[in-house]
């Protein structure tokens, strides 16, 4: 069996991707491949609604001068970046990822994001790109304001080790803010969202990453069964978080978590 399709996704498989015995490598795997044409993609097909959803996130979150931020599932480092826009003066911004390509793109966009006049003050903070799974993190106790996670939480093999890991990871007054995909729940705009996802994303991903790892596939699949608003509330709960609130964007599209650790 070649790479390509031993780490492509199956129909078998997308009937529910988070069963699959071996996610982890596949999802490793998927974002390596199409890290090329990830953000062209995000903005493509989300209308530019991705920008929205992140600075949104950035305002959840409330950082203020001198924190420390820890950005899971960062890629390329969007939302990492978007909290340097935001807050200059941050102590640190430390984004995960376990995509070797996706965080070269994050490196670059942060060198360009630094030569630019416009954010001049950016350099001021310190933005470290780390290569780790982040279901097995361990960057210390009580060590982060804020830990964020911009539609990662999905991809995870074991999402309860990531959060147990997380709420170790946050000071006791730290926050986390979790951006997800949802399905809306007015019909007729979910009936809408479901034509799109399923048939005109595919296909234009197919067509601009030249998609060998279904990743366009895999991402209406991985939406569609992936647990309920709910079900995140109770295992945040049950993890130990505190005043958690979900905020709908774009009608319920994407969805915004914030929890406290205490
Ligand atoms: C949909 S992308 C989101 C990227 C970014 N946060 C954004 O908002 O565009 C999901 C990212 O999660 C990463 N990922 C998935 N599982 C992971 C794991 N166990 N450890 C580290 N990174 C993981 C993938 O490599 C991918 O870059």
């Amino acid at each position: 069996m070649n790479q390509e399709t031993k780490s492509s996704w199956r129909r078998d498989d997308l009937k529910n991707p988070h069963r699959a015995p071996d996610k982890r490598r596949r999802v490793q795997a998927m974002f390596s491949g199409i890290a090329g044409t990830y953000d062209l993609l995000n903005h493509l097909l989300s209308l530019n609604l991705d920008r929205r959803w992140r600075r949104r996130a950035v305002q959840l979150a409330r950082v203020q001068p001198g924190q420390s931020i820890l950005d899971l599932c960062c890629g390329t480092g969007d939302l990492s970046l978007e909290f340097a826009r935001a807050q200059p003066d941050l102590a640190e911004i430390v984004g995960v990822d376990f995509a070797p390509p996706m965080l070269a793109r994050a490196a670059q966009k942060t060198a360009r994001l630094c030569r630019s006049q416009k954010h001049d003050r950016c350099k001021t903070i310190a933005l470290k790109w780390l290569c780790r799974d982040v279901e097995r993190l361990d960057l210390g106790e009580n060590r982060f304001d804020c830990v964020s996670c911009a539609f990662g939480l999905r991809n995870l093999q074991n999402l309860s080790a990531a959060l147990k890991q997380v709420y170790r990871m946050l000071k006791s007054t730290g926050r986390l803010v979790i951006l997800e995909f949802a399905l809306p729940d007015n019909q007729f705009l979910a009936w809408a969202y479901a034509c799109y996802f399923r048939l005109a994303l595919p296909v234009i991903g197919s067509i601009i990453a030249m998609d060998r790892n279904s990743a366009y596939h895999y991402l209406p699949a991985s939406v569609s069964t992936f647990d309920t608003a709910a079900q995140i509330e109770k295992l945040l709960g049950k993890i130990g978080f505190k005043n958690l609130h979900v905020e709908k964007l774009s009608a319920g599209a994407v969805l915004a978590f914030v929890a406290l650790k205490t």
